[in-house]
């Protein structure tokens, strides 16, 4: 028996994603959310789940330790990795934008200091408009950075927008629409074309419809 290992991301698509895997028959993994263990096999022992950062997903993928993927748009803009995408999964809907607190300064007053998690998207996106920026990166809680005068605006992820809201800050632009993608390994797509065919018909029968044709 082939066994796949998939690699899922962390945080807001981990339950999505299981919750997806169970109704599509393929195997109930969603005990594992309750536990801190980084690496499971279902009861069929057909595949291996890992639990890894989302900008690690694309890696561990790309090296085919694992297969398979679960991971968001945003991560994939940002990766230079090479992988397929054959499928997007409409889970973890959320936006990529520039958001900064009401008084940011305007486009003509020169180079923009913006702080990110996502540097290779900040720069695309501001080196298109022809917009001189000073990328500051940050890991994490972004939106303290024009709120302490680090920056000038931030490009972050928005779900519900309570983060910004919170912390005074608006959406000035959006970026990109960003849902869950399964991402495969281009040799595991080959090699294990059985079992990869089978995880890509079961959660293409079974992703959120109507939520995934936009991104
Ligand atoms: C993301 C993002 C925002 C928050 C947005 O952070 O960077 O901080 O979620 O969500 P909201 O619009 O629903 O408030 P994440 O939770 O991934 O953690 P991080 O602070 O470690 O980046």
């Amino acid at each position: 028996m082939t066994q796949l290992t998939v690699a899922i991301a962390k945080g807001r698509l981990q339950a999505g994603t299981l919750d997806l895997l169970a109704n599509s028959g393929l195997c109930d993994t969603r005990d594992a959310l309750s536990s801190r263990r980084l690496a499971i096999e279902d009861e069929s022992g057909r595949f291996r789940f890992i639990f890894v950062k989302p900008m690690d997903v694309p890696v561990y993928v790309a090296h085919g330790i694992a297969d398979c993927g679960v991971v968001g748009r945003d991560v994939l803009m940002e990766s230079e990795a090479d992988l397929l995408q054959p499928l997007t999964l409409g889970i973890g809907r959320c936006r990529i934008v520039v958001a900064a607190a009401a008084d940011m300064p305007g486009s003509g007053s020169g180079m923009l200091r913006v702080a990110t998690k996502y540097p290779r998207i900040a720069a695309a996106y501001f080196g298109g408009r022809g917009q001189p920026v000073e990328i500051i990166e940050l890991s994490g809680s972004v939106e303290l950075a024009p709120v302490l005068g680090l920056a000038d605006c931030i490009v972050d992820l928005v779900e519900t927008g309570r983060t910004l809201h919170d912390n005074g800050l608006s959406i000035v632009e959006v970026i990109a629409e960003s849902t869950g993608r399964l991402v495969v390994n281009r040799a595991s797509y080959q090699l294990k074309a059985k079992a990869v065919g089978i995880l890509i018909a079961a959660l293409e029968a079974t992703r959120c419809e109507g939520e995934w044709q936009s991104d």
